[in-house]
């Protein structure tokens, strides 16, 4: 009887505790003014930063997509990194270019495979436009993305913009439809978001030449804007930047996000305060949350659901009520997706002990 109350309890923590912070945010934090003086006349230079590995199949789309920005096209510079593509990847790039005379494009060409944060990195060094932003081959941005970001940066407090991520095909009119991104813009109300999406994302080159940027295994997305956040700035998702993504090698995918989410959560506070930048506001409260959500909620619902499991084998009639509903009740959307996402943060925690994913396929 004990057993079984115990591992309830445990259930009972794992949802209510999340659900608990959706409505604050919610409620509490959606609602609220940015606090941020936007200008929409700000039109700072930008380089956009795309790493590539074989990305012969859609890199003359993604090139497209960014010459249709609504966004002067003198005040952007492209640099693509390319690490050793066995495709032409370079080559339709170099020939696009002679082709688009009027958008500045440069691509850098590595010999040898070193994964996207070292190109990323390699990139930077080049750039001398007041805004990069790091993007992916297979990210798609709404002609308004780029212009609609910009606008957050005339305020001199805002070190990092990201977007509200679509699948491509599906539609968002406004990002609140899904949770996540509910929640992401919610926290950037209230300070800034711990999350942050690689298909988009934008900072204050000037802030990153002087603090510099989180450089270890798995610390691309998040863990820049956690760093850039740390360091007193707003990194924010922003309701009006959408960026589409092309969905590939799914499953896979999701726990290398959540590997990368487990690393951010795990590593970006310290190494912030190592740096010397660390700065106590109140994201301090988001990423508390935030860490808890990430690394040991998981495994709650894990000893929960074993904990149940044992206690029904043996009989307990409660505990065989519980399992049977937690499978019913997959049929649900959000509950599935939650469930799942659980299951990619525990797989991802396993996998951290052997690999970071510094290079990986498709
Ligand atoms: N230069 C370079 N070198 N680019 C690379 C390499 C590499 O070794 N590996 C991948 N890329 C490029 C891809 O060509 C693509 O433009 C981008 O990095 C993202 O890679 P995807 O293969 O599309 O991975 P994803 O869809 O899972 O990406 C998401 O997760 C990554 C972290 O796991 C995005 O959020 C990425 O921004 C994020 O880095
Ligand atoms: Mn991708």
């Amino acid at each position: 009887m004990m057993f079984e109350t115990i591992a309830l309890i445990l259930a009972a923590i794992h949802f209510s505790i999340p659900l608990a912070y959706y409505c604050y945010a919610k409620t509490e934090w959606l609602p609220k003014a940015w606090n941020i003086k936007f200008s929409n006349k700000y039109r700072p230079k930008v380089t956009i930063i795309v790493p590539t590995h074989n990305e012969a199949d859609i890199i003359e789309k993604r090139l497209e997509n960014i010459y249709r920005l609504d966004y002067p096209r003198e005040k952007i510079e492209v640099i693509v990194v390319d690490d050793a593509s066995s495709d032409r990847t370079p080559d339709i790039v170099e020939k696009w270019t002679r082709q688009h005379r009027d958008i500045k494009v440069k691509v850098i060409k590595e010999p040898v495979r070193g994964g996207k944060l070292r190109a990323v990195i390699k990139a930077l060094k080049q750039v001398n436009s007041e805004i990069t932003v790091f993007t992916d081959a297979d990210a798609f941005w709404s002609s308004d993305s780029l212009r609609n970001a910009v606008k957050y940066f005339a305020d001199p407090h805002v070190g990092a913009v990201t977007a509200c991520m679509k699948y491509a095909g599906g539609t968002i009119e406004n990002c609140y439809r899904s949770y996540f991104n509910l929640i992401r813009v919610a926290e950037s109300k209230f300070h800034s978001t711990p999350i942050h999406n690689g298909p988009f994302m934008a900072v204050r080159t000037e802030i990153i030449r002087e603090i510099g940027l989180p450089i270890f295994p798995g610390s691309d997305d998040s863990c820049f804007g956690s760093y850039i956040a740390f360091a007193g700035y707003r990194a924010i998702q922003a309701d009006d930047v959408i960026v589409e993504e092309v969905v590939r090698g799914s499953v896979k995918r999701k726990i290398r996000r959540a590997l990368r989410l487990l690393i951010n959560f795990k590593k970006t506070k310290n190494y912030a305060k190592d740096r010397k930048i660390y700065v106590k506001t109140s994201f301090e409260k988001i990423w508390k949350i935030e860490q808890y959500l990430h690394l040991v909620n998981p495994w709650i619902l894990i000893m929960s659901i074993l904990m149940l499991l044992v206690a029904a084998l043996s009989g307990s009639i409660i505990s065989l009520i519980s399992v049977t509903l937690g499978v019913l009740l997959l049929p649900i959307k959000v509950y599935r997706i939650w469930i799942l996402q659980q299951l990619y943060l525990v797989l991802a925690a396993i996998k951290n002990l052997w690999t970071k994913e510094v290079i990986w396929s498709k």
